[in-house]
Order: C-alpha cells, then sequence, then structure tokens
C-alpha cells in the first residue's frame, strides 16, 4: 500500500505481514519475547509492528501495509509522527551539539509555558518517564509530610515502580469494613515489606474512600490519582467525588497528587485538573508534553511543596538525561502549537465526530458497546450496554474481551491499528492525534464497520 493509494476494504482485510514475521524471527532470539519492550507485542500479530515509518495519523510497516494510527505510541504522539515544526526544533538541538546535562534557556521558557498552562503548576522539575516522575512525587511526598503510606484507587496505573504499582490491572475485589482493596502487585519482585506502605480503595466510591481515610487518619503522604482512568478505557470521574478528595487531602495533611502521565493536555492546556476544576498539590506529566513521542515528562506542582526539592530541599531528583536538549527543543515547539488559538477546539470537533461515529457504527451493526472518551483518547467497552461508566468494577466484570480481540484483528487487516496487549479485564485505551483529519476519522468509521461486521462472523462462527 502507499500513500496515495485508497484500497478498497475488501483488499485491506487481505494485507501481507511476511517481512515482520521475519524480523520477530531474528529479534526472538536475542530479545525476550520478540522486542526490546514487551507492551509493543501486538497481540493481534504475536510481535510488534515492525515500522518503515510513520507520518502524521499513519503508520506505515515493513510489509508496505499502511494504517491509520489509533495508538499514537501509547498517548506520546500527541501531535502526530513527523511534525515539522517539531522536527525542525529537534534538528537545531541536534545542531547546538546535541548534549545532555547542561541547560539552555529553552529549558527556562518550557517551563515558564508549563506554569502558565497547568493550573497547579508554579515550579518544575524534569523526568524522563511517567514512572520516574510518579516515583519523584511520591518521593516528595514523603519527605514534605514525613509520612509513609501511599493511598492510590483500584484501575488506577502510575508506571511500574514498586511505590503503587497494585491493582491497576487485578480483577476488582469487593473492599473491607475500612474500605480497602486487598492488596495486588501488578509484578512478581515486588517485596512485600512494600506492601505495608500502599493501601488500595475503590474510585468514585464515597463510602470507600471515607472509610480508608478514617482507618489512617494521619498516615498518607499522599493520595495518588488519575484524574480520569484513561488507563482502564476511559471511566470517567464524578465530580463531587474529585471534589470530596482534594478536601479530605487538604483536611488530612495528605499530598494530592494528579497523574497526568496520560490525561495532561489531552482535553485542554490545564488537562484532567482544569477539566475537573480542581488543583492538585503535585501533577506528573508525560507522553503529550513531549508533543511527537519525545522522552520527556515532569513534576510540577506548589511551590512550597515543590521547594522540598534539592537544592532547597533535602528530597534529591535529578538525572543525567533529564530534561534533554532535543527533548526540550521539540517539547518547547510542541506546546508552542498546543497553545495556538484553535488547537483544542479542533481536537474537540474531531473527539465528538469519532466518539459519535463509533456509536453510531456500533448500534447500527447491533454490537453492544459503550463509547467513553474525552479529548483525544477513548475507550471502546464492548458487551457492556449502557452507559456512562464511572465503576471499574462494572468495566472489569462486563467487558468482552474476546470479542474486542477479534474486532482489534479485523481492524487491523482494515488498516486501523488498536494496539491490543492480549485478553485483558478492561477496554486499551485509544487515540487520535492533531495530524487526524475528518477525512481521516471518516475512513476510519467505514472500516470500523467492516471490521465489527467480520469480528460478528467470525465470533458466531
Ligand atoms: C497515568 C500514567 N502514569 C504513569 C505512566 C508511566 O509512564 P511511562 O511509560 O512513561 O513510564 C503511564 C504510562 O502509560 C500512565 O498512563
Amino acid at each position: 500500500m502507499t500513500d496515495n493509494v485508497t484500497l478498497s476494504t475488501e483488499q485491506q482485510a487481505q494485507p501481507q505481514f511476511a517481512e515482520g514475521d521475519r524480523i520477530a524471527e531474528r529479534a526472538a532470539k536475542v530479545f525476550v519475547g520478540t522486542a526490546g519492550s514487551p507492551g509493543r507485542t501486538s497481540a493481534m500479530l504475536g510481535r510488534p509492528l515492525y515500522l518503515q515509518k510513520a507520518d502524521g495519523a499513519y503508520l506505515y510497516d515493513v510489509d508496505g501495509n499502511r494504517y491509520i494510527d489509533y495508538h499514537s505510541s501509547s498517548g506520546a504522539t500527541f501531535l502526530g509522527y513527523n511534525h515539522p515544526r517539531v522536527k525542525r526544533a529537534m534538528l537545531e538541538a541536534v545542531e547546538m551539539g546535541y548534549f545532555c546535562n547542561y541547560e539552555t534557556e529553552a529549558h527556562a521558557e518550557i517551563a515558564e509555558l508549563i506554569c502558565d498552562s497547568v493550573p497547579s503548576a508554579e515550579r518544575v522539575r524534569f523526568s524522563n518517564t511517567g514512572t520516574e516522575a510518579t516515583l519523584a512525587a511520591i518521593r516528595l511526598a514523603r519527605a514534605v509530610t514525613g509520612r509513609s503510606k501511599v493511598l492510590k484507587f483500584e484501575g488506577h496505573f502510575h508506571g511500574m515502580h514498586e511505590l503503587a504499582w497494585y491493582n491497576s490491572r487485578k480483577p476488582a475485589t469487593e473492599p473491607n469494613e475500612h474500605g480497602e482493596i486487598e492488596l495486588a502487585a501488578d509484578t512478581a519482585g515486588i517485596p512485600a515489606e512494600f506492601d505495608s506502605t500502599v493501601v488500595v480503595t475503590r474510585f468514585n466510591d464515597p463510602e470507600s474512600f471515607l472509610a480508608c481515610m478514617r482507618r489512617h487518619k494521619g498516615e498518607f503522604a499522599c493520595i495518588i490519582m488519575e484524574p480520569i482512568m484513561y488507563n482502564a478505557g476511559c471511566i470517567y470521574t464524578d465530580p463531587e467525588f474529585a471534589a470530596m478528595v482534594r478536601e479530605q487531602a487538604t483536611a488530612d495533611g495528605a499530598v494530592l497528587i494528579y497523574d497526568e502521565v496520560l490525561s495532561g493536555f489531552r482535553m485542554g492546556l490545564g488537562g484532567g485538573q482544569e477539566h475537573l476544576g480542581i488543583t492538585p498539590d503535585l501533577t506528573t506529566l508525560a507522553k503529550a508534553l513531549g508533543g511527537c513521542g519525545l522522552p520527556i515528562a515532569a513534576v510540577v506542582g506548589k511551590r512550597e511543596i515543590m521547594e522540598g526539592l534539592n537544592p532547597i530541599g533535602k528530597t534529591v531528583v535529578s538525572g543525567t538525561y533529564t530534561g534533554h536538549v532535543m527533548h526540550v527543543y521539540g517539547a518547547l515547539e510542541a506546546l508552542k502549537i498546543m497553545r495556538e488559538p484553535g488547537f483544542y477546539e479542533r481536537m474537540g470537533a474531531l473527539a465528538q465526530r469519532l466518539y459519535d461515529g463509533l456509536r453510531e457504527v456500533l448500534s447500527g451493526t447491533g454490537t453492544p458497546a459503550v463509547v467513553q472518551g474525552l479529548g483525544a483518547r477513548f475507550g471502546i467497552h464492548f458487551g457492556i450496554e449502557a452507559g456512562p461508566l464511572y465503576h471499574y468494577r462494572d468495566v472489569a466484570r462486563g467487558f468482552d474481551s474476546a470479542f474486542n480481540a477479534v474486532f482489534a484483528r479485523e481492524a487491523l487487516k482494515r488498516g486501523l491499528y488498536l494496539h491490543e496487549y492480549g485478553s485483558s479485564l478492561t477496554p486499551n485505551h485509544h487515540g487520535f492525534t492533531a495530524a487526524h483529519t475528518e477525512r481521516d476519522i471518516d475512513e476510519t468509521l467505514d472500516r470500523t464497520e467492516s471490521a465489527l461486521r467480520a469480528a460478528q462472523c467470525a465470533s458466531s462462527g
């Protein structure tokens, strides 16, 4: 397939994958699995999608197949691939000598723009990834409060470290009389000693949350949450619940951390906190901050808390590669693009067109599913008849993961890339970018309809 050839959905249902399979065989001899990072393995292919190039809203694999992309590098490519302005800015940094562990005026400029965009941001500290940013935020919260416990919510994901990687992808369970969910680490290798530092409760469930706060009064260093549960398929946040969490954190003296690694800049410059109208104490940012998939992240927050960081405070958070010049230059240009008038209006209009269109196609094909979307990211909750969905337990119990897998495979054959990790309890989050056009969305809806019909045949046969 080439750029300028539009193939019918029937033709697209016969793509070739031989070259990618050949690379997978080679890779399997040197990686554990077929990828340098296993999250890249597509459940539909049983291996990563090996790319030849990426441009705008499209991925081009080594077999010559072109896909309209709805993965966008797990949400990191917010402006689309190969954005000419971001690319130029990065090339400028390359020309400067491509250094790290030094600073430029651009570092101060991007920090100014972040403070101007994100309500909670008065000071900025860079990280490379979301995982590092949440780790740093929790460490800082512990240092400034002198407490050790972390309160997190079932179904929320905060990166792959020992401090909070619990119950993000586990079956929903009933809380005990103190509102606590039985702790379940999301990976092997977390020492049991860490268990005493984490408490998990239900999201959007005031009773469980309040019981937990009563039980652990004065013990929490922080309450960490995704302001929208994108990681569980875009489960919405009850604004009253969010207000209660804010109030309780303040009353208890716990630091409220909004993990906006995925939600930051996604539905507006101020991200989830602006959407909810709530200002947390600390915020973690990554993904869309890098505009086009650049590894740049940050902890931002209120000055008096951020000044707990070195060199003013005693909490050390630093790194050789943080605020890498190339990523700062690229991200600065990306942020300037996001701040241009009309940017979010256009994204909002595309979101409406896509989500309304998907709902129409699902209902027209008689497929039970709920589409939940906010800003540029969404989830398709196959098997669930009615939304809106506010509870992890409802999604984890109702989601038809088997049908989802068949649909994703049929979509792939038709040139739509929706990344899937394999059978999961909740839908994966999908998303579009600023490079997607109305035409891409309309083409997507046609291909989705065809993929749904094929998936229904495959599932019933
Ligand atoms: C809300 C949230 N926090 C943290 C992370 C971890 O970020 P990273 O993969 O950059 O380490 C992710 C990644 O998906 C995320 O969605």
